[in-house]
């Protein structure tokens, strides 16, 4: 009897030690279903046609980023880009698109890492060996972004999937209207945002992604020449001119000065201290309705994550293409159409069924 008692008591207690322990893993987790999924995206897409998909690319992720951590902001600003521009299309990534792979028509603010659009490729690689043509190049994307957050010590979050890559090439026109540049204030963000259902929150949470990654000179040069920005901390902007010592250097600095390869909550504690690099960074502390929250992100990390993870899950559902729409690229970088060896691969494959009967 005392050993039954005491087998349910221990029993009992495992149970709540477990559902704790639980709770605490999965809090993230249990905040996602506030973020409504789209139709023709689910959190458990691949389940049974790519089980290993999340620790593939985790795998390979670790590997990368042991050898160059910032390898995870050039992913998580690709996804950022991608999204923004005509929709989570893997677009992006085809060569063509303005500030796609070949980089031709990028303007150069624009250009993003072309590691970056190489690391893609890798674990589409990785997965299609593994799985077949089933994953695409636009969920590898948004998948890469969320394993940059969380191996640069962010938040680990589910992320809907099912996205299917788009025919459409990034043009520089929409290219440059959809992405506010650096220098825009936060009224320029609301406004450019708003068209996109991202509210003030989403915004300044997004924003938060510039505590990891560098930036040019050329995306704040604005801010010390020819006068200095009377916002921005002196000894700050004293420090940015040894590295920009004049308005046309080419050189690069961190975005978040406290601690540029951790994903936390110091890039907000800068604002507060007026060392934000852009102005559209530290625009976020002057701006009324924008700064509060802001102040709420520097206080309390766990705050800033849970809302960052809601707002990349928002983000990474725009415009998405679904179902029947799209297609599976077999080569991030181009699409199907365009891709010779994937045709004749595929021609290959019919004669082969053919030739069964
Ligand atoms: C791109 O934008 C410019 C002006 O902003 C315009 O003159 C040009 O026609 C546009 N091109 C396309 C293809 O829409
Ligand atoms: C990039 O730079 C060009 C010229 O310097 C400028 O016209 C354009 O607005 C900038 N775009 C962004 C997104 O920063
Ligand atoms: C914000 O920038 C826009 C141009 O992008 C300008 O028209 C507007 O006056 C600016 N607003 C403030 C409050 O500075
Ligand atoms: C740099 O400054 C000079 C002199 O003020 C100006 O003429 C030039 O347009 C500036 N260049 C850039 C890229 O801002
Ligand atoms: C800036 O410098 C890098 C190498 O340090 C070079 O690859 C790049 O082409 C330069 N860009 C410009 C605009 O001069
Ligand atoms: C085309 O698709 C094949 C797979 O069928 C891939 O190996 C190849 O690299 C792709 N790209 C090009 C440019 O042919």
């Amino acid at each position: 009897m005392a050993a039954s008692s005491s087998a349910t008591f221990t029993s009992l207690s495992l149970l709540l030690v477990s559902s704790l322990f639980a709770s605490s893993l999965f809090c993230v987790s249990e905040a996602q279903p506030s973020v409504p999924v789209v139709k023709g995206l689910s959190w458990s897409f691949y389940e049974s046609s790519c089980p290993n998909l999340n620790s593939i690319i985790r795998k390979h992720l670790k590997k990368v980023f042991k050898k160059d951590i910032g390898q995870a902001a050039g992913l998580l600003r690709l996804h950022f880009h991608d999204c923004f521009v005509q929709g989570c299309d893997g677009s992006v990534l085809l060569e063509g698109s303005a500030s796609g792979p070949s980089e031709q028509d990028a303007p150069p603010n624009l250009t993003l890492r072309a590691k970056a659009f190489q690391i893609i490729n890798d674990l589409r690689e990785l997965i299609h060996n593994k799985c077949g043509r089933v994953v695409s190049c636009s969920d590898i994307t948004a998948l890469a972004a969320r394993d940059a957050v969380y191996l640069s010590g962010g938040p680990d979050y589910d992320v809907p999937l099912g996205r299917k890559d788009g025919l459409n090439f990034a043009t520089q026109n929409a290219t440059l209207a959809n992405l506010p540049p650096p220098t825009s204030n936060t009224s320029k963000l609301l406004t450019d945002l708003a068209k996109k259902n991202l509210d003030a929150t989403d915004v300044v949470a997004l924003s938060g992604g510039h505590t990891i990654g560098l930036s040019h000179c050329s995306s704040f040069t604005g801010r010390l020449y020819p006068t200095q920005d009377p916002t921005m901390d002196k000894t700050f902007a004293n420090d940015l001119k040894q590295i920009c010592p004049t308005n046309t250097t080419n050189a690069t600095t961190v975005l978040d000065i406290r601690s540029p390869d951790t994903f936390d909550n110091k890039y907000y504690v800068d604002l507060m201290n007026r060392q934000g690099l852009f102005t559209s960074d530290q625009d976020l502390y002057t701006d009324k309705r924008t700064k509060d929250i802001v102040k709420s992100f520097a206080v309390d990390q766990t705050l800033f994550f849970e809302e960052f993870v809601k707002s990349m899950i928002k983000m990474g559902q725009l415009s998405v293409l679904t179902g029947s729409k799209g297609e599976i690229r077999a080569d991030c970088s181009v699409r199907n159409s365009d891709n010779k060896s994937y045709l004749a691969s595929v021609v290959e494959e019919d004669e082969e069924s053919l030739s069964e009967f």
